[in-house]
C-alpha cells in the first residue's frame, strides 16, 4: 500500500506543483494550508458518492444548495435565480449554450454572438452543439465593441456572450451595453466569469473601481463562476446560474426510455463523484467571506506590484490594464516571450505563453493567485533575469526556408505521415517517438508562425500521439505491495 502511494508521489514530483504560489496558470493556490487540507479530506470523504441521484445522497443536494446560494449572493443574482455546480468552467459553459439552443427549437440553424476573446469553451459548444459562433471584433482596449455585436445579433441567434474577464487580456467587457442589447432583442446573454466571479465581488467591496458585470445588469441571463478557479476549492467545481429557473429548465435531461433507472440529469455527467462538490463545499465553508476578501485584497495588493513590476523591465510592456488577477504583458521585439517562457520555467515559475492571434504579438499569461502575492518580488528578480538572459540571445529566427514551407501547409490535407514529419521537424519527436520536449521556446516561435488551423491540427497530432496505452501491465510490474 505504501509502496503504491510512494510511486504516485514519486510521478506526481514530476508535474508542475499546485502549492508555493510558483505556478500562474492552470492552478489557483490560496496559500492556506488548513482551507487546502479540509478540501482534499472532503474530496475523499464523498470519492464513492454519487450526485446522479439526490435522494440517495441528500447531503450532496443540500451542498449544491447552499454552494450556489453564495454563488447568487455573490453575483447579485434575484431571488428567482436557480443554479447547478458544474465539473468546470468549460461544462457550465457547454450548459449554458445547449440550454440557449433547445429554449430556441423553432431555429433550425442557430447561432450565437461572441467575442473574438471570449473563452475557447464557446467553440467547442458551438461544435458539440451545431450553434454557430458569430466572432466579433474588440476594441484596442481588448473589450468586446457592444454596437458591433448588437449588429451582429440576428433572427437566429439565441445567445450573446460577454467575459467577466476575459482569459488571454484579463479585461471586463462592456455588459450593460452588450446585455442590454441582447435583451432589446429578447435573446439570452451568458456573462463568462468563470475566471473573474470570485474575485470582482470582493474588489468592488475594497474600494475598487469595478465595471457592472452581475446580474445587477439588466439582460444578464446566466452566468458562469468557476470554484476550483478563485474559490480556491480543487479541481472539478464550476457554478452555472440562470435568471429563474424557467431559463434553466431547458438544462435539465431526463429520459425513462428504456428499462433501467429514469435518468434525469442537470449537467453533462450522469453519475458524478460527490468529491468535488464536497471539496468545494467545505473549502468555501472554511475560508468564509472575510476569508476571500482578506484573499483577495491580498492577490490584487500583488498584482499591483506585478504590474508595476514588470512596467519598470525596459523590455516588457504590460498589455493592457488588469480589471482582475489576470497579467499579460509582451516584449518590445528585443527578445522573445518563448525565450523567457523556457528561462522562467527553469528558474522554476511556470507562466504561460499565448501565440499571436488574428495580427495581435505573442504574450504571456500570468494568473496570479494569493500564495504568490508574498513572492511578487521574488518573482520579479527571475523575470528580470530571464529578460535579461532573452535580450542577450535576442528574438528566436526561424529559417524563412521553414517560415514559407509552414506557412504552405493546409491542415486538412495533412495525411498521418505528414504529421509524423512535422512533428520530427519541430522537435516534438524524436528517436524513441514523440514525448515531452526539454524546451519549448522554437517550437513555439514555430507554432507561432503557423495559422490557427494548423496549430490546432499540429497539437491534436502530438497528443494523440502522447496518450497512447502503455503495454505489458507496466503498472503492475513490480506487483503493488
Ligand atoms: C473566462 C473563462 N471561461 C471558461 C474557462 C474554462 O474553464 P475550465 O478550464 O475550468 O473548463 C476559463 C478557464 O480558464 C476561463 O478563464
Amino acid at each position: 500500500m505504501n509502496d503504491v502511494l510512494s510511486r504516485l508521489r514519486e510521478m506526481q514530483a514530476g508535474d508542475v506543483p499546485v502549492t508555493g504560489g510558483r505556478t500562474l496558470a492552470y492552478v489557483y493556490d490560496s496559500g492556506l494550508e488548513d482551507a487546502d487540507r479540509i478540501g482534499r479530506e472532503a474530496v475523499a470523504a464523498y470519492a464513492g458518492s454519487n450526485g446522479l441521484d439526490p435522494t440517495a445522497f441528500p447531503s450532496l443536494l443540500t451542498m449544491e444548495n447552499e454552494v450556489v446560494g453564495v454563488a447568487a449572493d455573490l453575483l447579485d443574482a434575484p431571488d428567482t435565480a436557480a443554479g447547478t455546480v458544474t465539473s468546470g468552467g468549460t461544462e457550465s459553459v457547454l450548459l449554458a449554450v445547449q440550454a440557449a439552443r433547445d429554449s430556441r427549437p423553432d431555429i433550425a440553424h442557430p447561432r450565437m454572438v461572441l467575442p473574438v476573446t471570449a473563452h475557447s469553451a464557446f467553440h467547442k459548444a458551438a461544435h458539440y452543439f451545431g450553434v454557430e459562433a458569430v466572432r466579433v471584433g474588440i476594441g484596442e482596449d481588448y473589450r468586446a465593441l457592444p454596437d458591433a455585436m448588437a449588429e451582429a445579433i440576428d433572427d437566429r441567434t439565441v445567445l450573446v456572450v460577454a467575459s467577466a474577464p476575459s482569459y488571454a487580456h484579463g479585461v471586463v467587457d462592456p455588459v450593460t451595453e452588450i446585455a442590454g442589447a441582447a435583451a432589446a432583442r429578447g435573446i439570452r446573454c451568458h456573462v463568462d466569469a468563470c475566471i473573474g466571479g470570485w474575485v470582482l465581488p470582493y474588489s468592488a467591496r475594497l474600494g475598487r473601481a469595478v465595471p457592472p458585470w452581475t446580474f445587477a445588469v439588466d439582460g444578464v441571463t446566466s452566468m458562469s463562476v468557476d470554484l476550483h478557479k478563485y474559490g480556491y476549492a480543487p479541481k472539478g467545481t464550476s457554478v452555472l446560474l440562470h435568471r429563474t429557473a424557467a431559463l434553466r429548465r431547458p438544462q435539465y435531461f431526463a429520459s425513462a426510455r428504456w428499462h433501467g433507472y429514469t435518468m434525469l440529469n442537470s449537467t453533462m455527467q450522469s453519475t458524478k463523484s460527490g468529491g468535488p462538490l464536497a471539496g468545494a463545499w467545505a473549502v468555501l465553508s472554511s475560508i468564509g467571506d472575510d476569508g476571500y476578501l482578506e484573499l483577495t485584497r491580498k492577490v490584487l495588493d500583488g498584482v499591483d506590484r506585478l504590474v508595476a513590476g514588470i512596467s519598470a523591465i525596459p523590455a516588457l510592456r504590460v498589455v493592457v490594464t488588469p480589471d482582475s488577477t489576470l497579467v499579460t504583458f509582451a516584449t518590445d521585439g528585443s527578445c522573445d516571450v518563448f525565450t523567457i517562457t523556457d528561462a522562467m520555467t527553469r528558474a522554476g515559475w511556470w507562466v504561460q505563453p499565448q501565440l499571436s492571434f488574428e495580427g495581435g504579438e505573442p504574450t504571456i499569461h500570468l494568473s496570479l493567485s494569493a500564495a504568490t502575492a508574498d513572492h511578487v518580488e521574488e518573482f520579479l528578480g527571475a523575470l528580470g533575469e530571464a529578460v535579461g538572459d532573452a535580450v542577450e540571445s535576442g528574438p528566436i529566427s526561424v529559417d524563412p526556408g521553414i517560415v514559407e514551407f509552414v506557412g504552405s501547409l493546409d491542415a486538412a490535407s495533412l495525411t498521418d505521415e505528414d504529421f509524423d514529419g512535422l512533428l520530427a521537424a519541430v522537435g516534438m519527436a524524436g528517436d524513441g517517438g514523440v514525448g515531452l520536449p526539454e524546451s519549448m521556446a522554437e517550437i513555439n516561435a514555430l507554432l507561432n508562425l503557423a495559422a490557427p488551423e494548423l496549430r490546432e491540427a499540429m497539437l491534436t497530432a502530438f497528443l494523440d500521439r502522447l496518450q497512447r496505452p502503455t503495454r505489458s501491465r507496466g503498472m503492475w510490474t513490480p506487483s503493488a505491495g
